[in-house]
């Protein structure tokens, strides 16, 4: 079982055997909708996919092959595929497929393509459903006619709303088995309003339906006859699909690759996300805010008079303005916004939580930069809609944050224009994917904030003290010596007529970090607050040394990348937990081993060594004044 979209075989088309190119133009011109599938353990969602997939008679290879062998088995005629068999081979799939992720299934009818994601619906498959449905036009929420509207029916529904899909059916199922009552079905989409009200879902349409027995499944079904709208799959052959929608608006490319084979061509090569565009329109280059007229279109089969929101196309300019990778091309008189804060609302799905303060990598559209997360201004609890105060945000969890990039980004609301409004963060170290985001709209103070130039600045600084500025930044256990190190190395230079500051964490910690404990999302801020603080420090001129635990990789990085080329010196005080653990010099090791102490850095909470330090110094072998002449010595050579 994977989640790759496997070529379909056609079991039942004669067209496919006599004429393939007829039968490929056949349904090349047809329009694809793509949906999911979403329902308790129990709904029937085997039953209803696979109804779908019998009655279209489309079905992938490897389905096939397991089903004839499986018909084989119980003296069916092979080819001839029982329903009740595929449904049985679809339920094994996907309980073996649980652990995997989404299902994706192909069929096609006269009418339309289909692309279904088939999604298992447990709570701890929020990852799945998202995935599932960031690229769905439209959603069946199945409910069963006997339980009606359940948690995980208001769970799904929340999530279908939050990711903007517009197009929702509510199939009331196994409507044969609650005698097919029209009062029965009246009760539950009453109750299904009065849900989706609350969660400003603007509309849905209620089928009831029974995947079991075939009913207004792919025909009207005459047990019904009290029910007039359309059966599922003629909903779905008629649904609108995003593609069609997404032309109508104004004019968005995301540049995914500068083109240029010779001197004499530059082309914007990117997938159009939303609008039309043709030769002479006038256009503007984003974030830059540059504009010129498009001089032509080319694609494959050469110069296009027009494109379209899906086609892939390279765009020349008129004039030679910058433009590259990750800008996004708009139309002149209708840009989008470009900022570097927004509000969003996130949803993780890590096992590690969100951190507040850590960088991450965001990536939206066709550009990727360094972005950071406030604490939640609240978590939604998606069972109850219910709003709590949260510090971080777990598996699964959803909430609304600020989020900051280290560049403005152009970018729409994601309600408008999920092309350039959705977003992933990505862990820098693993590279997982943790969240998937949504962009409400931009923080005003990122437009009202303005770097202020001053005239003294740091170079003017560090002259005057006839010294170069630098950060020393310790790293290293509890205990391993790092302030008593750091204070002699301030001594040296300090007695060598060096400006120097030496900002150490337990000091630190009784003022400006006195609101912050050891919580891996404190230690972060922690780092994050002593970093800005030491590049203040370095414009004024000063040769900063800290000695922090900072025992994260990430907020090291984040720190280095902070503070100038060349101006960050990292020193590891290299010292076993053993050796520290033996010192231990506070006599916090003896209280985190007897347990009266929680987090406590090496033993119930990680230290992760640097990988290239400036220096490393062995308190081992040295003493802390022979570690500190080898770190003066270091710091004379840079
Ligand atoms: S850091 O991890 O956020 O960089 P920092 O260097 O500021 O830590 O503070 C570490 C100091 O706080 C230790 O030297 C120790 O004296 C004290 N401390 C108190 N509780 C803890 C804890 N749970 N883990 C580590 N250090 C602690």
């Amino acid at each position: 079982m994977t989640s790759e979209i496997k070529d379909p075989v056609y079991v039942t088309d004669q067209l496919i055997a006599d004429d393939i190119d007829a039968y490929l133009l056949k349904h090349q011109h047809k329009t694809m909708l793509r949906f999911i599938t979403c329902g308790s353990v129990d709904d029937g969602k085997s039953t209803l996919i696979g109804r779908l997939l019998y009655d279209s008679k489309m079905i992938f290879e490897d389905q096939l092959a397991s089903l004839e062998r499986d018909s084989k088995s119980v003296g069916t005629q092979a080819g001839e595929i029982d329903f009740a068999l595929l449904v049985d081979g679809l339920a094994a799939e996907r309980e073996q497929g649980i652990t995997i992720d989404v299902a994706y299934r192909f069929f096609a009818t006269d009418k339309r393509k289909f692309i279904v994601a088939d999604t298992p619906g447990h709570e701890q498959y929020t990852r799945n459903m998202v995935t599932g449905a960031s690229t769905a036009d439209l959603a069946v929420i199945l409910i069963d006619a006997r339980q009606g509207v359940l948690t995980q029916t208001r769970r799904h529904s929340y999530l279908v709303n939050l990711l903007g899909i517009k197009n929702v059916v509510l199939a009331i199922n196994k409507m044969d088995l609650v005698g097919y009552s029209a009062e029965r079905f009246y009760e539950i989409v009453k109750d299904y309003s009065h849900f989706a009200q609350q969660i400003g879902m603007d509309s849905f349409l209620p089928i009831p339906i029974s995947g079991l027995q075939g009913d207004n499944i792919v025909s009207h079904s005459p047990n019904m006859s009290w029910y007039q709208g359309p059966s599922l799959l003629a909903h779905l052959e008629d649904a609108p699909v995003n593609s069609t929608r997404m032309q109508e608006r104004d004019f968005r490319m995301p540049v995914q690759w500068v083109n240029r084979p010779n001197l004499d061509f530059r082309g914007f090569a990117g997938q159009i996300g939303s609008g039309t565009v043709r030769p002479g329109d006038a256009i503007r280059v984003l974030p830059s805010g540059r504009t010129t007229t498009v001089k032509s279109i080319v694609s494959f089969d050469g110069d296009l008079p027009e494109a379209v929101a899906g086609q892939s196309v390279t765009l020349t300019f008129a004039d030679e303005i910058d433009c590259s990778r990750g800008d996004v091309i708009v139309t002149a008189d209708s840009p989008c916004e470009v900022a570097d804060q927004f509000e969003a609302t996130l949803v993780w799905m890590a096992e590690q939580e969100m951190l507040p303060g850590r960088p991450y990598l965001l990536k939206i559209g066709t550009q990727t930069v360094t972005a950071t997360v406030t604490e939640p201004k609240y978590e939604v609890n998606v069972n109850t809609l219910e709003h709590s105060a949260s510090k971080t945000l777990g598996l699964n969890a959803i909430g609304v944050v600020n989020i900051s990039t280290d560049r403005p980004i152009p970018f729409e609301a994601y309600a408008q224009n999920p092309d350039l409004g959705g977003f992933i963060l990505i862990d820098r170290l693993s590279n997982a994917t943790v969240a998937a985001g949504m962009i409400h709209f931009a923080l005003r103070r990122s437009q009202n904030i303005h770097w202020q130039a001053v005239d003294v600045n740091r170079e003017a600084h560090a002259e005057l003290k006839h010294q170069k500025a630098a950060v020393v930044w310790f790293t290293g256990l509890s205990g391993s010596g790092k302030s008593t190190i750091a204070n002699l190395v301030e001594k040296k230079l300090h007695a060598m007529g060096k400006h120097t500051f030496l900002l150490d964490g337990d000091n630190v910690r009784h003022g400006l970090n006195r609101d912050l404990g050891f919580t891996d999302a404190d230690r972060v801020e922690n780092i994050r607050r002593v970093g800005e603080v030491a590049k203040l420090m370095t414009d004024a001129g000063l040769i900063v040394l800290t000695a922090f635990i900072s025992p994260f990789r990430s907020e090291r990085r984040m720190v280095r990348e902070l503070i100038a080329d060349g101006e960050f010196i990292e020193v590891f005080v290299n010292t076993p937990l053993e050796v520290a653990e033996e010192r231990d010099v506070k006599g916090l090791y003896k209280k985190a081993r007897a347990g009266q102490l929680k987090n406590f850095t090496g033993i119930d909470s990680p230290y992760e060594a640097p990988e290239e330090p400036e220096i490393t110094v062995n308190t081992v072998d040295l003493t802390a004044e022979e570690a500190a002449d080898k770190i003066v010595a270091a710091l004379l050579v840079r």
